[in-house]
């Protein structure tokens, strides 16, 4: 079962994007602009190799062979932040892909999708790659949360995130993408969630994390994701200067697939600290945080004008109210969300009422901390000790 990846707006603003009101446009008009040039600082290994260069010192064997495959790529915000998008190059063919690490598969927009389906975006066409293997019988079709879903058919081809490469990488070609995929930015999904949900059939196949983890340094990615400027992704190493403090670290549960942790509570403001587990999965494509009805609740009862809309199917306030941060648990750290942080986007054109970016995750059973926290905490994948870590920003 594969429930959340890419809840977009949650039942949020989709009435309102639908109906093409000014977010929607907004969102077509930026179609062409998302993706600045992409500055790749040199990762962590290659800098200290490059140093004991410098130095005359030998290099390691392992610290070079890691050195070649670690690498950072850009995470640019769509407008309003409603998803991240990253240059991956794919059998030499770039497409801008939106890393989620609530779902496991990597899958592209493909020339096999219908003329009027590729429109605005940038297109992988296997027969251009010399690299691209078919395989043969295969195919895979996955839905999400939000109702969007996507299908096709299946080969393998060298896939390149920053410097990281990984040969032999499944690549998922669509054949079909609902509308709301069509009229999004992203050209595809980067999965980054456990292989065990991966859609592929007859044979699971591993995510790029996967295959790439016993060739990087060490066997992680972390997220350092921006409100209104482009982040960044790392694999294979922790970079210092994208937070500060400590990182503090929780047990992943990877039962379900996914990034799965439990917080021990959260507080609202200044308020006391209240204990009750927080069920969570820390999920970069899903656009706002999900949690349950309580504390959502909580949360908006001290905010000047907050009110349950059901016509915009969530919380909205006056766009000139405060918002108060928004802590949870990690262990013994007390993990914030600035407030200021926490306000998506207007739901009206003269930007009155604002859509708040903590809502109801309804029936789904499981809290997802979407953007709205990435945008506020740096966050390390490590698959080699199952755990997630959390810091703030500097
Ligand atoms: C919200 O959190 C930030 C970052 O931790 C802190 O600097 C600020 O004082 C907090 N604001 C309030 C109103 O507590």
């Amino acid at each position: 079962m594969h429930i959340f990846g890419q809840i977009l707006l949650a039942s949020a603003a989709l009435s309102s994007l639908v109906d093409g009101s000014p977010l929607e446009k907004r969102k077509v008009f930026t179609i062409n602009q998302i993706i600045k040039p992409a500055k790749v600082p040199r990762n962590g290994p290659a800098a200290y190799a490059a140093a004991l260069a410098k130095h005359g010192v030998p290099i390691p064997a392992n610290l070079a062979a890691a050195a070649v495959n670690d690498g950072t790529v850009a995470a640019n915000p769509d407008e309003n932040d409603v998803q991240y998008l990253s240059p991956v190059n794919i059998g030499g063919q770039t497409v801008d892909l939106d890393f989620d690490t609530g779902s496991s598969d990597l899958w592209v927009f493909s020339n096999q999708l219908s003329a009027t389906s590729q429109r605005g975006h940038k297109i992988y066409n296997p027969s251009k790659s010399s690299t691209f293997k078919r395989l043969t019988g295969y195919s895979w079709q996955i839905s999400y949360g939000d109702g969007s879903s996507a299908s096709g058919d299946v080969g393998t081809d060298t896939v390149s995130v920053g410097t990281t490469k990984v040969t032999a990488q499944a690549v998922e070609l669509a054949k079909r993408v609902s509308a709301s995929f069509v009229n999004q930015a992203s050209d595809g999904l980067l999965g980054l969630g456990f292989g065990s949900i991966n859609t592929v059939r007859p044979v699971q196949q591993k995510t790029f994390f996967e295959n790439a983890s016993p060739t990087l340094s060490s066997p992680l990615f972390t997220a350092d994701l921006r409100p209104q400027a482009p982040g960044a992704y790392d694999f294979g190493f922790v970079d210092k200067a994208r937070y500060s403090g400590t990182i503090h670290y929780t047990p992943v549960n990877t039962a379900r697939g996914f990034w799965e942790f439990t917080s021990p509570g959260y507080s609202v403001g200044n308020g006391a600290f209240k204990t009750t587990p927080i069920d969570a999965i820390a999920d970069t494509g899903t656009t706002l945080l999900l949690t349950t009805d309580a504390i959502v609740a909580d949360y908006y009862r001290g905010v000047r004008g907050a009110k349950l809309d059901d016509t915009q199917g969530g919380y909205t306030y006056p766009c000139n109210a405060k918002l108060p941060n928004f802590t949870f648990g990690v262990g013994s750290y007390r993990a914030v969300i600035k407030g200021s942080l926490v306000n998506f986007a207007p739901v009206d054109a003269t930007g009155t009422t604002c859509f708040g970016g903590i809502q109801s995750a309804g029936d789904i059973g499981l809290s997802i901390f979407g953007d709205i926290m990435f945008k506020s905490q740096f966050v390390v994948f490590d698959g080699g000790n199952t755990r997630l870590g959390f810091a703030n920003k500097p």
